[in-house]
């Protein structure tokens, strides 16, 4: 893994961007795998604020919450159209539907998108316990997406965007970390000390599904772009 320490979010997400524009330059209609939470945050105020063109590039997104509209400003649908899609279109953008009746036919139309539409650069950001996506602890590392059960430890992490901790939606629809590992691509960002053991598990602790982003040791290109502080435990 290539770990690049940064002193700001500004300095990570320009070095995402640069690695965007490579992708573009090689082929205007790639497809990105995007991801929301705070970690990106820096990364798309980049993209935002340059000239990059997504118009014939495709977004597919890590997940979503049950039960939450596109107008829910919690969504992670309503959270990419603010970043990002409201101001830089893309061809194509696909989130799970966490509306969806049927979560067991959306999980299968996920992967349909997913498998038509292989990814070529992937962004993720790491939670508290290790999880990408919401891959949580003890995930197979073979699945696709599923419809997760989010454990005690992301509902309390999530709780801070929401008005309470009752608020926060108890299920999301995720993409599996068997297709996250098929993207060409990775750039994992973390930020503060809280991802300190984290970032410890995923790069240098052993490759286990206690860690769900120890699995990125075994892939050929990912960079993880983290500042000081959540890379401190690190040898
Ligand atoms: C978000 C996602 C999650 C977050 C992770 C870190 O789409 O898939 O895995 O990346 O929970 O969240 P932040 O960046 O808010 O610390």
């Amino acid at each position: 893994m290539d770990v690049r320490i940064v002193s700001s979010e500004e300095e990570g997400g320009k070095i995402a961007l640069e690695m965007f524009k490579d992708q573009l330059a090689k082929n205007p209609a790639s497809v990105f795998g995007l991801a929301t939470g705070s970690s990106p945050e820096g990364f798309y105020r980049e993209a935002v604020a340059s000239d990059i063109d997504f118009t014939k590039a495709t977004s597919i997104n890590l997940d979503e919450y049950v039960g939450l509209d596109e107008n829910n400003d919690q969504s992670y649908r309503y959270f990419m159209k603010d970043r990002l899609f409201d101001k830089k279109p893309f061809k194509k953008n696909y989130l799970p539907n966490g509306m969806a009746d049927d979560l067991e036919a959306e999980v299968k139309n996920y992967d349909e998108i997913i498998r038509e539409n292989p990814i070529d650069l992937q962004i993720l950001g790491i939670g508290r316990n290790g999880h990408i996506g919401f891959n949580e602890p003890g995930t197979p590392t073979d699945i696709t997406t599923h419809v997760v059960d989010l454990t005690p430890s992301t509902i309390e992490a999530n709780a801070r965007f929401f008005a309470n901790e009752d608020e926060v939606p108890r299920q999301a629809i995720s993409m599996g970390l068997g297709s996250i590992q098929k993207s060409k691509k990775i750039i994992l960002f973390a930020y503060g000390e809280e991802k300190a053991k984290a970032i410890q598990g995923c790069i240098e602790g052993p490759v286990t599904t206690h860690v769900p982003a120890s699995i990125l040791q075994n892939l050929s290109d990912v960079t993880v772009i983290a500042d000081n502080a959540a890379t401190s435990l690190l040898k």
